[in-house]
């Protein structure tokens, strides 16, 4: 095991950009000069593959969803490979909780030959956070990338210190939460306002979205993620889903305490 190294490889799944934000924050704490970037969002992400040697570091972010990783977060993971290379893993969430989502990451990527030797649990805006019912609005904010930069510092201080491997113990149960049901939620877009800009489309991490003279939705593809609701420029892309609604204010009223990041070092 190696402990000093001159590039970090930021692998992450991020549809709504808080798991990137949150890996720039620890990277800036970490000090390593070679910062490489592996955005596993886009649907061309699929199609690539990476090896991470040895001798560099890796930091590797997932959001959570239903207390798990995401279905397309851990297939794209399987096209990143280590090399008893040395990682980092952070799990992002809505302020809700992240159950099993910590210990699956340290199982995908330990399958896919990388060594955690730190791991984080941070919060961020929920997907379904809107104006009428916020979620962890605007998270991380300036105080979770203080904390984030703080850890990416104890991570360094780990890992000049450390002369072998050692095991961290992460959070979870085994066998992981059953899955929530996917499939039948999806946005709508608003005619009226739709420019059919293709924004939405652009940033929707399954090609699930299609803009001719409409914009339409293959509704099986839909991960739920929210990419387009917040990418959209003047806001057509819109949550009217009965179900999301629900969950949005179920998780406004019960889940509104603030929550801190957590580390596991
Ligand atoms: C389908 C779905 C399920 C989610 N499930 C959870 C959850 O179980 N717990 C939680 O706290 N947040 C949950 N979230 C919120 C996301 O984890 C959170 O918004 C995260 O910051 C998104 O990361 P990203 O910006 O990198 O896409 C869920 C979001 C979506 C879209």
């Amino acid at each position: 095991m190696i402990v000093k190294t001159s590039k970090v490889n930021l692998i992450y799944y991020s549809p709504t950009g808080t798991s990137k934000k949150v890996l720039e924050g620890i990277a800036k704490g970490l000090g390593i000069k070679g910062v490489m970037h592996i955005d596993l969002t886009p649907v061309e992400a699929a199609t690539k593959s990476h090896s991470i040697p040895a001798g560099e570091l890796a930091v590797i972010a997932t959001p959570v969803y239903g207390g798990r990783v995401p279905v397309v977060a851990a297939q794209r993971f399987k096209t990143v490979k280590g090399n008893g290379t040395p990682a980092v893993l952070i799990v992002v969430y809505g302020n809700r909780a992240i159950e099993d989502a910590l210990i699956e990451l340290r199982d995908i990527t330990t399958e896919q030959g990388f060594k955690a030797i730190a791991a984080a649990s941070f919060v961020a805006e929920h997907s379904f956070s809107n104006e009428a019912t916020p979620i962890a609005p605007g998270r991380p904010d300036a105080e979770d990338l203080k904390k984030a930069k703080s850890f990416g510092e104890q991570v360094k201080a780990k890992l000049e210190g450390m002369t072998k491997s050692i095991e961290i113990k992460v959070p979870g149960n085994k066998p992981y939460k059953e899955r929530n049901p996917s499939g039948s939620r999806f946005p709508e877009t608003t005619a009226d306002t739709c420019t059919l800009c293709g924004a939405c489309a652009e940033v929707c991490p399954t090609r699930a979205i299609t803009v001719t003279d409409k914009v339409e939705t293959a509704k099986e593809k839909c991960t739920a993620c929210s990419a387009c609701v917040k990418a959209c420029p003047t806001g057509a892309r819109v949550w009217t889903n009965e179900g999301v609604k629900k969950a949005a204010t179920w998780l406004h009223t019960e889940y509104s305490k603030r929550r801190e990041p957590e580390y596991f070092l």
